[in-house]
């Protein structure tokens, strides 16, 4: 494959990385969902989060999307997140919100790359914990995500009754009540 680069995207970025997540949900690879338009929109414009992508000769082969939700309303297969064990100021959790790498493209840790972008710069923001879900026999999703210091917490399901390992990683140490 072609050098890659990695970005953060924006909003003129929307059509490739449906493009990519139709491509995925298509073969059913991670049982991955459709994006929500409204998500992939807000995060894109940097309003409700930010995007990590890679692209190898102009072609978008990875996104990493993260949103900074305001409320408990924000995330948006709430029903699976009402699992996690006390989340806490919301201020300063993320969620990651879909990773996708093109097929092609895989094994090469992109995957971590983008992951560990979205990381450095939420730990440059405060950000203290993030959390995301997995379908518990998404086996690649789950070893990448517990590469990067995941850890399995709960188990849940969405809306739509699809279970979820519910994960959850620090980015930065807590504040240390005895200072
Ligand atoms: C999950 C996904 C994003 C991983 O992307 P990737 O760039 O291939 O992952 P990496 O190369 O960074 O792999 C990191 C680790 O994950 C595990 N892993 C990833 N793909 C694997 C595979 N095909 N076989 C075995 N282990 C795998 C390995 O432990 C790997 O570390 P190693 O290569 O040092 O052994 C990619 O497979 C994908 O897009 N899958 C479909 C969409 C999806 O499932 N998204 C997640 C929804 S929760």
């Amino acid at each position: 494959m072609a050098t890659v680069q990695i970005k953060f995207l924006g909003v003129d970025d929307y059509d490739s990385v449906a493009a990519l997540n139709h491509r995925v949900v298509a073969r059913g690879d991670g049982f991955v969902s459709r994006l929500d338009p409204g998500v992939l929109s807000g995060v894109l414009a940097r309003a409700t989060g930010f995007a990590v992508g890679a692209t190898s000769a102009g072609e978008l082969v990875g996104y990493r999307l993260v949103q900074l939700p305001r409320s408990a309303d924000d995330l948006l297969d709430n029903r699976a997140y009402r699992g996690f064990p006390e989340l806490g100021d919301l201020r300063f959790v993320a969620r990651f919100a879909g990773v996708v790498v093109a097929p092609r493209a895989r094994r090469q840790r992109l995957g971590s790359t983008l992951c560990e972008v979205a990381l450095a710069t939420l730990r440059a923001r405060g950000i203290l914990r993030v959390i995301t879900t997995c379908h518990p026999a998404n086996a690649y999703s789950l070893r990448m995500l517990q590469g990067l210091g995941f850890e399995v917490v709960g188990t849940g399901a969405t809306a739509a009754g699809h279970a979820r390992c519910l994960l959850s990683a620090r980015v930065h140490e807590e504040a240390r009540a005895d200072g």
